[in-house]
């Protein structure tokens, strides 16, 4: 399989279904539509919503009940994108190859960019039940899934310990970057996942068990990008260099070594691997997906 050429096959695919729920640009607020197509529309890999539905469909999943989902996957990861970039945070000027949102339309609508994107997606999951033969059930169970991980004890609860632990590089333990790396990114990618599962009708013990697949998969991919940040290449990665430097970060990397950390990618994926392949369900292009995010060089 030439996973390159089939991922960016479904990166487009997934682009379409997320773009086609974005708000027309139009009105007195027309400002923050622009702003939320640019974020959303400025590139980006799309492997959440890919997950999602690859997930969707190793449990048998076939319907469009999926894409109001994955196009709000992609919304609220772009949404993070967009805060994390902020001055107050990263204070990044780079994203997906282009300036961040704050630097072309200022900071407040930075700000209402990210909060917009962040509601937006939640009206745009509850097109979910207009669906047809919709189980309203499995819908009710993943709009759970995705209000959980995106919010303080997901995605913000790791973004709030990350920013609080910066210039403070020696102060950090194992069990509190794991608890940042797990939160931050791990909690995005947990939700696409159990959210394909869930929608898909899987079991509990089964969306448990996609549940810390992703985690592992969440933990190398930001491992990943932390080595990016160092050996990475700007204009490949559409992303600056050093970022995690420049901020006095305590990222994997500085924490355990570049070495250490290449294996923990490698070893973590492979894991991963292993626990989604003891369920009877297969999907092979999800399983070089997996390996592929090990040796991404964006
Ligand atoms: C970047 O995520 C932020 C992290 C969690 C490391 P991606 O690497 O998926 O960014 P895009 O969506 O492709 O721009
Ligand atoms: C951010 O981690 C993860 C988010 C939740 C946005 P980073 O700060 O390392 O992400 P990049 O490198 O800016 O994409
Ligand atoms: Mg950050
Ligand atoms: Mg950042
Ligand atoms: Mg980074």
């Amino acid at each position: 399989m030439d996973i390159k050429n089939e991922l960016a096959v479904r990166a487009e695919a997934a682009e379409d279904v997320v773009c086609r729920f974005l708000p027309d640009v139009e009105g007195y607020q027309g400002m923050v539509f622009d702003a939320m197509q640019y974020s959303v529309t400025a590139g980006g890999k799309r492997i959440r919503p890919i997950l999602m539905d690859e997930t969707y469909k190793l449990f048998g999943g076939d319907a469009e009940v999926i894409e109001p989902f994955m196009a709000a996957i992609e919304m609220i990861h772009t949404y993070s994108l967009v805060h994390d970039d902020l001055p107050a945070m990263d204070n990044d000027m780079l994203r997906r190859g282009k300036p961040t949102t704050h630097a072309v339309y200022g900071e407040a609508l930075g700000i209402l960019t990210g909060d917009a994107l962040l509601n937006y997606a939640f009206e745009t999951a509850l097109n979910a039940y207009d669906a047809p033969d919709v189980d309203v059930v499995n819908i009710t169970s993943a709009m759970r899934i995705l209000a959980r991980k995106a919010g303080v004890f997901g995605m913000i609860g790791g973004q709030v310990v990350d920013v609080e632990s910066e210039k403070k590089q020696l102060e950090m333990t194992e069990e509190k970057i794991n608890f940042i790396y797990n939160l931050k990114t791990g909690a995005l990618i947990e939700a696409s996942m159990m959210i394909g599962a869930a929608l898909a009708g899987a079991s509990e013990d089964d969306i448990t068990l996609v549940e810390s697949v992703a985690s592992k998969i969440g933990m190398a991919f930001q491992i990943q990008d932390d080595i990016l940040d160092i050996e990475g290449d700007e204009e490949t990665l559409g992303k600056p260099i050093g970022s995690d430097e420049k901020n006095e970060k305590a990222t994997y990397v500085s924490f355990a070594g570049m070495e250490k950390s290449k294996e923990e990618v490698k070893r973590l994926t492979d894991e991963a691997i292993k626990e989604l392949n003891t369920l009877p369900n297969k999907n092979e292009f999800l399983n070089e997906l997996l390996n592929y995010l090990v040796y991404r060089d964006n």
